[in-house]
C-alpha cells in the first residue's frame, strides 16, 4: 500500500472532474451504512434481502433473480461474455448496458455534480451514485430499477413485487424484520423490501471480502509479495507519465484504511466506441450519453444539439475483480482486459483500430501489417475514421484529455510500451478476490519475471 500511495501521491493535479475530500467516509456511512466486522451474522433485514436476491419468482418471467445477472461466482458480475443480458417477461429482450459487479459498492456516495474527490487534491466534479450514470442515490433505490424494468425483471409494479414476497417462503421472516402488519401498506412493504436488498449487499462479507493478492500485499501479509512483473504493472498503473490509471481508478488514502476501492467514483467521457450489437443502437439517432441521458433524465440537453457538459460521461468503475470480466465498459463493446488496455494506449495513435472508417476500401482481414487486437479487423485504404462514433460532435469537447488518453496525434508513439501493457494486465490480475497463495512460488509463467 505504502508503495502505491507514494507513487500516486506524485500524480499531478487532474483537470476536469476529479474531486477531493476527507468527509467522504462520514457521508457514505450515513447513506449506506458501514462494513460490519467480517464474522457478524446478518441482521433480519439482510437475511430477507439474501432470500430475495436469489429468488427467481420475483420476476415477470419467474426465471430471473438478481443473481442471474449479478452472479456471486463472478464477483456479483455477469457469468458470461454477453455485452448485455437477456431479460423481460419472456427473457428474450436484450438490455442496453453491461452488468457491473456489485462488489465494493458500500462506500459509494450519492451522486453530486460537484462531489469532492477522495484523493484530497483534485477539483470537485461529477461523482458518486449507482448505475453507469449515477441515477440511483442508494442501493435501495437502485434495486427498484431492475425489478420494475420491463426489459429486466419485468414486474408490473410495486404491488406485483410485494404480492410475490407475501407468497414466498420467507414471508414470515419479512414480517419479523419489518413488523407484523408490514404487508398492509403496499408502498411501505415495497420500501422495506428495497431496504432488505440494500442491507444484504452492505452486511454480507461476500460483497467486500478484500481477499485479493493486492490486499495481502497492501496489508504486508504472507503471500502478498508481488512478482517483478506485478510490481512493474503497479508502477505503470500509478505513473502519471505512462498508464496514469490511478488518476481515475484510485481514490487515494483515507477510505477505509488500506482497502483501496480502485475508483474515485468520478464520471468521465473517454469515447468508448459504439456497440452495434445493442438493439437500441440500430437507430442511428440514438445515443446512450450517460449522465446527460436518455436513461437518466435530470441533466438532459436543453435542446437537441445544445451543448451539455455531462454528455458522454460514465462512471469510472472499480477495477477490483476486473480480470474475471468478459465484457467491458458501459456497453460491453470490448471482451478482454488486454483489449481494453490497448484501447487506452492506442485510441488516439491508431484510431482506425477502434472506430469504423467510412469510404475507402477495406483490405482483407488478418493483414499481417494490421494489428489484430482492435475492434476493427481490416485495414482501410482511403476513407475517414469516424473517431468517437458514439458521441455526437456537439459533445466531443467533453472528452477527458489526460494521459493515457491525451489526444495525441494518429501515428505518434503511444504512452505505454508493449512491456507496460503486459505488466499492467499482470497487476490487474492481483485485484481478483479469493486469492490463495501457492505453497511454492511459480518459477515460470506470464506474470512471474
Ligand atoms: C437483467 C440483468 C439484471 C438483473 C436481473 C439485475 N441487474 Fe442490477 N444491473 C444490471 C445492469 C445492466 C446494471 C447497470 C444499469 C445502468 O447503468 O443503467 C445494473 C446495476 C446494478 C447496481 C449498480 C451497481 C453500480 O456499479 O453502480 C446495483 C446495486 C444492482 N444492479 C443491483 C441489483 C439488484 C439488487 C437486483 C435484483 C433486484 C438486480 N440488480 C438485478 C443488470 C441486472
Ligand atoms: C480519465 C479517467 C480514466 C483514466 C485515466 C483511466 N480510466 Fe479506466 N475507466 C474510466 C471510465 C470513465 C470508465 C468507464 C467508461 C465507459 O464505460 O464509458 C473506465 C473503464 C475501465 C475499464 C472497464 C471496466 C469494466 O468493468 O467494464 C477498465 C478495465 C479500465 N477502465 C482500466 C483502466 C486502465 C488499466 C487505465 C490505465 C491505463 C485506465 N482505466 C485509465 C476512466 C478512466
Amino acid at each position: 500500500m505504502a508503495a502505491l500511495l507514494s507513487l500516486t501521491a506524485a500524480s499531478p493535479l487532474r483537470a476536469g472532474s476529479a474531486r477531493s475530500g476527507a468527509g467522504l467516509i462520514e457521508k457514505s456511512a450515513a447513506q449506506s451504512g458501514t462494513v460490519p466486522p467480517p464474522a457478524a451474522p446478518l441482521g433480519l433485514a439482510a437475511q430477507v434481502g439474501k432470500q430475495m436476491f436469489f429468488d427467481k419468482t420475483l420476476s415477470g418471467s419467474g426465471n430471473m433473480s438478481c443473481a442471474t445477472c449479478h452472479d456471486p461466482h463472478y464477483a456479483y458480475g455477469p457469468p458470461n461474455d454477453l455485452a448485455v443480458q437477456l431479460g423481460g417477461a419472456r427473457l428474450n429482450i436484450k438490455g442496453s448496458r453491461t452488468v457491473p459487479s456489485l462488489r465494493y459498492k458500500d462506500y459509494t456516495p450519492a451522486y453530486a455534480d460537484l462531489l469532492e474527490n477522495p484523493d484530497g487534491i483534485s477539483a470537485p466534479g461529477p461523482g458518486g451514485g449507482f448505475a453507469w450514470d449515477g441515477r440511483a442515490d442508494t442501493l435501495a433505490n437502485q434495486a427498484k430499477l431492475p425489478l420494475l424494468d420491463p426489459i429486466e425483471m419485468a414486474n408490473t409494479g410495486a404491488a406485483d413485487v410485494v404480492k410475490k414476497i407475501r407468497a414466498s417462503s420467507y414471508a414470515q421472516l419479512f414480517r419479523q424484520a419489518f413488523g407484523a402488519g408490514v404487508f398492509d401498506d403496499t408502498n411501505a412493504a415495497f420500501d422495506s423490501a428495497m431496504k432488505a436488498l440494500q442491507a444484504f449487499q452492505i452486511e454480507d462479507v461476500s460483497f467486500h471480502p478484500y481477499s485479493s493478492k493486492f490486499d495481502l500485499y497492501a496489508a504486508n501479509k504472507i503471500g502478498g509479495k508481488l512478482t517483478p512483473a506485478e510490481v512493474r504493472g503497479l508502477k505503470v498503473f500509478a505513473d502519471p507519465a505512462t498508464g496514469n490509471c490511478a488518476s481515475c481508478h484510485y481514490q487515494g488514502a483515507g477510505l477505509n484504511g488500506s482497502t483501496a476501492l480502485f475508483t474515485d467514483f468520478s464520471y468521465e467521457a473517454i469515447g468508448v466506441p459504439r456497440n452495434a450489437s445493442i438493439p437500441a443502437n440500430a437507430d442511428p439517432a440514438y445515443f446512450d450519453l450517460g449522465v446527460c441521458g436518455p436513461r437518466r433524465t435530470d441533466h438532459l440537453p436543453l435542446s437537441k444539439g445544445a451543448g451539455n457538459q455531462y454528455c458522454g460521461m460514465f462512471k469510472t468503475p472499480t477495477l477490483r475483480n476486473v480480470a474475471i470480466r468478459k465484457a467491458f465498459f458501459h456497453n460491453g463493446v470490448m471482451h478482454s482486459l488486454e483489449q481494453v488496455i490497448r484501447f487506452y494506449n492506442a485510441r488516439d495513435t491508431i484510431p482506425e483500430l477502434w472506430y469504423p472508417t467510412v469510404g475507402g476500401t477495406a483490405r482483407k482481414e488478418n493483414d499481417p501489417d494490421f494489428p489484430s487486437y482492435g475492434l476493427i479487423k481490416s485495414r482501410h485504404v482511403g476513407g475517414t475514421v469516424k473517431k468517437f462514433d458514439d458521441l455526437p460532435a456537439a459533445y466531443r469537447s467533453n472528452i477527458d484529455r489526460q494521459l493515457p488518453l491525451d489526444g495525441r496525434a494518429a501515428g505518434a508513439d503511444p504512452p505505454m510500451s508493449e512491456q507496460d501493457t503486459a505488466d499492467l494486465v499482470c497487476f490487474l490480475d492481483t485485484l481478483t478476490d479469493g486469492y490463495q497463495a501457492p505453497a511454492v512460488a511459480a518459477a515460470s509463467g506470464r506474470c512471474v519475471k
